[in-house]
């Protein structure tokens, strides 16, 4: 940075002075680009910016002020830009040189850049704009090289040169994809903003932040700020993660809807302003533009085109679908087994227990705390020999104040060299966590993999974990920046600090100008959880040899490939419940599909109502973990009464039952970049009602989940696309489609309904997923208006690291075809280590009596017809699925 800033200097700079004048009076209101974001921006302060200033009363009848909102200063027409100076073609693309004549307000403009267009793929364009000069930082996530220039489907370049922008816009419809003429292009060494007019105020993703699913801003100005965060979930704060990833609707005159995404590569403090024209602006203070475009045009093909970018996500090892339970203040070892043994005396299915940081003994990692919770060992070998699975949590502070030769992961830690070290010195910077003073191993060091694997292979052998649970790795800090402080250095003090919680870098953190092995902390603070959970990954592999299960809190772009997540720390409201939807359907864009909120809540005392509420909807969430804080009331389900339980146990029943479906689903994220969970806009994309829909979501493509959110009510208001439904209960077919209806919802009942033309595999439940895995299999199969429908089944041993690969794993088509065929496919049947029977098949839909079945050509009799409900259930059939490639099972019916 300081060469560029030399070669800058070189440059004989005039600044042109602006007086406030006609370039100012053009600007619509939605169109005005914030000059001055810091806080208080004054006239005076603007207009050294050569920038333009209105005061809110003098031009504006604004009815709110919110804290973003019409900026009063604002870029005139003819601020200072980049021009073209030369533009050659490629082998992959286009290379643009650009050139800058007048410094703007941040110091260290570089003036010099070049603009990589990469047609990486037919539907995936790259632009990068980096130092002509010099090398910056780049973010070290390995994402795919193009040598080639693809030809591009359906979209279209034009760079204009004077001042330079790019306009990329779909040939199909004309509309707009990116357009960075509409305000200023400013690449200053730690100030780097750029802005793009969106295609629509349809807006989606931008996380991790607290919000709807639909970032409207039709009207609204926004800002998300991004930059890694301990801080229990709020709206309009930066949080744990770090996804600035979005996809924008594009709506076409003759009411057809095209989806594009736009992923912007850069781990730097950010923000993002979102405002009504609609626009967006990047705001960086590090690193390069690396833009990502995904043209689609559907939601399902830009997630395909962003997860080939940041990876796919990891398939889940089978038992971690299960039910988990988990608090933070179990205390002591009796209270946890008397918990245990209330689960197991009231009959819930559960599969993964685990313990917090009370457990550890004086909060050191990789430690147990043998006088409170004496016997840990024995009690998890026990859960295991049941065939439940036992995690325990890792904080990254490492203390350092232990006695020297008493604490090995320290003593080994400081030998290896492998904590982050503090500016121009080998001593590792030290911050305060649990434990007390604390240094932070930096995951970016391949010493420090090689390190973390050690220590936990050696915790292993005391206790056989199955998983680690990854917290506090913002990485958070009790203190800001060290013990010490942080410096005068140039990384400590940027001249611009994007709108992050605490108005510092180092708030709760540490400091910018740390030194990793990759870089500097300045850059790699948002990718401190992606590293670890990677390190964790690998560790889990070495040493289970096993299919790995990592729940990190901290992610970064990219993160799904090694860890699952969950939204941190809520509170036991209905408004936490709600929001952990729009959460959850957004980590699923974000490619980290194994993903959950804390079920009952985590802070405040959850009620009997909220937490059966929330046990119904977390049957439905991919990780479903029920976790609680210190100090409140107990809430694992055999904690409540009676009648709550049954009731939880159900909504625990219908998600064992569906583990098959879910399994499948994991698969198919990770070969084929599915979403686990979406939006009903993913797949009813020209229906509007869809748009703005966050309090019900599609398992899959085939099932809507519509819960309950509201305290007292007994009625869920909720939207059906144009489509055959039924109950996924009961079987019974919906009658009202199209429309907004209110469904009863009384405590008892969870809504949950199957799409035609859907066939699900389900399975008879075991008390665990282990105990489960030999019952019988079933299948839904819910007929589309035509009478078909199709499905598919996965299945391996839940554990083997290369099932896919080794091709060790079955494979089942199940169709529907007229006239009433079912035919069972076995595609691959390699993994025989478990039976798969085949015992119902319940199909939905028939409205004519049934005159006969057969199996496999053979007349059989153990069916029943319910014509009222118009269901067809054939049942004992004891199929060996995996006995023949094709089965066929059919039946007639009356005319
Ligand atoms: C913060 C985590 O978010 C929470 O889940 C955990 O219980 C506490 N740390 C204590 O470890």
């Amino acid at each position: 940075m300081a060469c560029s800033l030399f070669v800058t200097s070189i440059i004989v700079i005039f600044l042109v002075s602006y007086t406030y004048g006609q370039q100012c009076e053009q600007t619509l209101n939605a169109a005005r680009f914030d000059c001055y974001p810091e806080k208080n921006p004054t006239q005076e302060k603007c207009l050294a910016r050569n920038c333009c200033w209105r005061s809110p009363n003098q031009r504006f009848n604004l009815s709110h002020f919110s804290d973003v909102d019409v900026p009063f200063c604002y870029y005139p027409s003819d601020f200072p830009n980049y021009e073209v100076i030369s533009n050659e073609p490629t082998d992959f693309g286009q290379r643009i040189r650009i050139f800058k004549s007048q410094m703007t307000y941040m110091p260290h403009d570089i003036v010099n850049l070049t603009v990589d267009l990469i047609y990486e793929t037919e539907q995936r364009l790259r632009i990068r704009i980096y130092d002509t000069v010099f090398k910056r930082y780049e973010v070290p996530l390995k994402v795919p090289a193009i040598e080639k220039k693809a030809d591009p489907t359906d979209y279209e370049i034009v760079v204009k040169s004077k001042p330079f922008s790019i306009l990329v816009t779909r040939k199909s419809t004309g509309m707009i994809l990116f357009d960075s003429s509409v305000s200023p292009f400013i690449f200053a060494d730690q100030f780097i903003k750029i802005s793009t007019r969106l295609s629509s105020p349809l807006l989606y993703g931008l996380g991790e932040h607290r919000q709807s699913l639909l970032i409207n801003i039709t009207k609204n100005w926004q800002r998300l700020t991004f930059y890694t965060r301990d801080f229990p979930p709020l709206e309009n704060i930066n949080l744990y993660g770090v996804h600035p990833f979005h996809i924008n609707l594009e709506r076409t005159p003759d009411n057809q809807t095209k989806v594009h995404g736009q992923f912007f590569l850069n781990s730097n403090a950010m923000d993002v302003d979102l405002q009504p024209l609609p626009a967006l602006t990047y705001t960086t203070i590090g690193g390069i533009i690396d833009l990502y475009i995904f043209t689609g045009p559907t939601a399902q093909n830009v997630i395909e085109q962003y997860w080939d970018v940041i990876g796919k996500p990891m398939m889940p090892p089978f038992w971690s679908l299960g039910f988990h339970l988990c608090r933070w203040g179990y205390n002591n070892t009796g209270n946890l087994l008397a918990m245990i043994q209330r689960m197991h005396d009231a009959e819930f299915p559960y599969d993964v227990q685990w313990t917090d940081i009370d457990a550890m003994s004086s909060h050191l990692d990789f430690t147990y705390d043998n006088k409170n919770f004496n016997g840990l060992p024995d009690l998890v070998r026990g859960l295991q020999s049941d065939g439940k699975h036992y995690v325990n949590i890792i904080d990254p502070g490492i203390s350092s104040s232990q006695p020297a030769g008493t604490y090995f992961p320290y003593d080994d830690g400081i030998k290896r060299g492998i904590f982050i070290k503090k500016l121009d010195s080998t001593d590792p910077i030290l911050g305060q966590v649990w434990p007390g003073i604390t240094a932070f191993p930096d995951f970016t060091n391949p010493d420090a993999v090689e390190w973390w694997t050690n220590i936990a292979a050696t915790f292993h052998e005391t206790i056989p974990f199955d998983g680690m649970w990854i917290d506090m790795n913002e990485p958070s800090s009790f203190i800001d920046g060290s013990i010490n402080g942080c410096t005068t250095y140039y990384l400590d003090n940027p001249p611009f600090v994007p709108h992050v919680l605490g108005d510092s870098l180092n708030s709760k953190s540490l400091c910018p100008s740390a030194q990793h092995y990759l870089s500097s902390h300045y850059n790699l603070h948002s990718m401190y959880g992606y590293f670890e959970a990677q390190a964790t990954n690998q560790a889990l592999k070495t040493i289970r040899k096993q299919r790995p299960f990592v729940l990190s809190r901290s992610t970064f772009a990219g993160s799904g490939q090694f860890t699952a997540h969950w939204t941190g720390d809520n509170r036991a409201t209905f408004n936490d419940m709600y929001f952990s939807i729009s959460a959850i359907l957004n980590f699923n864009m974000f490619g980290i599909t194994h993903v959950g909120a804390d079920i009952c809540g985590f802070g405040l005392d959850t009620t009997e109502e909220l937490c059966t509420r929330w046990m119904q909807l977390g049957a439905f969430y991919p990780f479903m973990r029920n976790h609680n804080d210190i100090g409140q009331r107990d809430q694992d389900p055999a904690s409540f009464s009676w009648e709550a339980q049954q009731i939880m146990k159900q909504a625990l029943l219908m998600r064992y039952s569906l583990i098959p479906f879910w399994y499948t689903l994991h698969h198919q994220a990770t070969m084929e970049s599915r979403t686990i969970l979406q939006p009903l806009f993913f797949e009813y994309l020209n229906d509007v009602n869809t748009y703005n829909i966050d309090e019900q979501f599609l398992l899959g493509r085939a099932i809507l989940v519509s819960p309950n959110l509201i305290a007292g009510s007994d009625k869920v208001h909720a939207y059906f696309p144009a489509d055959i439904w039924y109950e996924l209960s009961s079987g019974v077919k919906l009658l009202s489609i199209g429309q907004f209806i209110d469904l009863n919802s009384p405590i008892s009942k969870l809504n949950v309904h199957v799409r035609g033309g859907f066939i699900i595999p389900m399975q008879i439940p075991g008390a665990n997923l282990v105990l489960g895995r030999g019952n019988p299999f079933t299948l839904l199969v819910a007929q589309s208006y035509s009478g078909e429908a199709s499905g598919n089944l996965f299945w391996d041993d839940g554990d083997a690291l290369d099932s896919v690969e080794t091709q060790t794993y079955n494979y089942f088509e199940f169709t529907l075809k007229t006239p009433n065929t079912l035919t069972i496919n076995a595609l691959v049947t390699n993994y025989k280590d478990s039976p798969m029977r085949l015992d119902l098949v319940k199909i939905l839909g028939i409205n004519k009596p049934i005159t006969s079945v057969t199996v496999n050509g053979k007349a059989y009799s153990d069916y029943l017809y319910d014509f009222l409900d118009q269901i067809l259930l054939i049942h004992g059939l004891n199929i060996d699925m995996l006995a023949q490639s094709s089965q066929i099972i059919q039946w007639t019916t009356s005319n």
